[in-house]
């Protein structure tokens, strides 16, 4: 069996647009067969990295030196095969996931190599880790503008030496929603996350029409853009 660990980002936990989106992307993986364990980054005591001098690579290999549930996070990514990284965009991650990120280092093996002209690492040898794949939720209305999202965790499957699977991707994610239920585009969209999901434990890649159609406009940019400044009028004539 696969096993996957998923970290939610958000600092608003399950009532978040990421957990929305990530929700049928966890049913289809277990649909196809992998167990899942979803860990809320808010929900966990993660201190930024304080000691900043690379003791976990130089000084103890392997441990950090500060000390929080970081610890037991440790062994419970170390026996993941595959690492999801769900999160809003906050220009560019919410801090709880930053934390996370920056504290990945002691799982990192220190013995650096030059691939195609870049600085890389790999994981430790007792790091399942193969596989990194984001799921990402936004409020605007471009897709691009979640590219440094992305490109963050290109580059952290990069520096890790394991292989980046790819990028479910919902702009204006708010627009799923009427009302407190679903509409009828955004149960498509579910239903297109939900086979990512399935396709990524099966193949261990997600077809690039699918993440197309899950990232697809759901309103004009112009008609989005008038949404938030009514929001904005309406705050500003108080
Ligand atoms: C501090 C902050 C910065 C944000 N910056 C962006 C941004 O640059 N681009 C964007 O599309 N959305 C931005 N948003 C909107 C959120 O990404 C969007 O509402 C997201 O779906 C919220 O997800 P959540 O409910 O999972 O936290 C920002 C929100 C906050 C609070």
């Amino acid at each position: 069996m696969l096993d996957v660990v998923a970290i939610n980002g958000s600092p608003r936990a399950e009532r978040s647009q990421t957990a929305q989106v990530l929700a049928p992307f966890i049913a289809g993986m277990t649909e196809a067969g992998a167990g899942v364990e979803l860990l809320y980054a808010s929900r966990l005591k993660v201190k930024e990295c304080t000691c900043g001098t690379m003791h976990c690579w130089y000084g103890k290999p392997g441990e950090c030196c500060v000390r929080d549930d970081m610890q037991s996070l440790y062994p419970r990514l170390a026996g993941a095969d595959l690492l999801v990284l769900a999160t809003p965009v906050y220009v560019p991650l919410p801090g709880g996931m930053q934390n996370i990120l920056n504290r990945l280092c002691p799982l990192m093996d220190p013995r650096l190599e030059t691939r195609e002209g870049r600085t890389r690492a790999r994981f430790r040898e007792h790091v399942r880790i193969r596989r990194l794949a984001l799921v990402a939720t936004g409020g605007w209305w471009e897709k691009e503008n979640m590219g440094t999202v992305v490109r963050i965790a290109e580059e952290l499957a990069a520096d890790v030496s394991v292989a980046f699977a790819g990028a479910v991707l919902r702009p204006h994610a708010y627009l799923m929603w009427s009302e407190g239920e679903l509409t009828a585009e955004g149960r498509t969209v579910h239903e297109a996350v939900r086979q990512a999901g399935r396709d990524l434990v099966r193949t261990g890649s997600m077809a690039p029409e699918n993440l197309a159609a899950i990232a697809r406009p759901l309103i004009t940019q112009e008609a989005l853009l008038q949404q938030y400044n009514a929001m904005r009028d309406a705050v500003a004539d108080r």
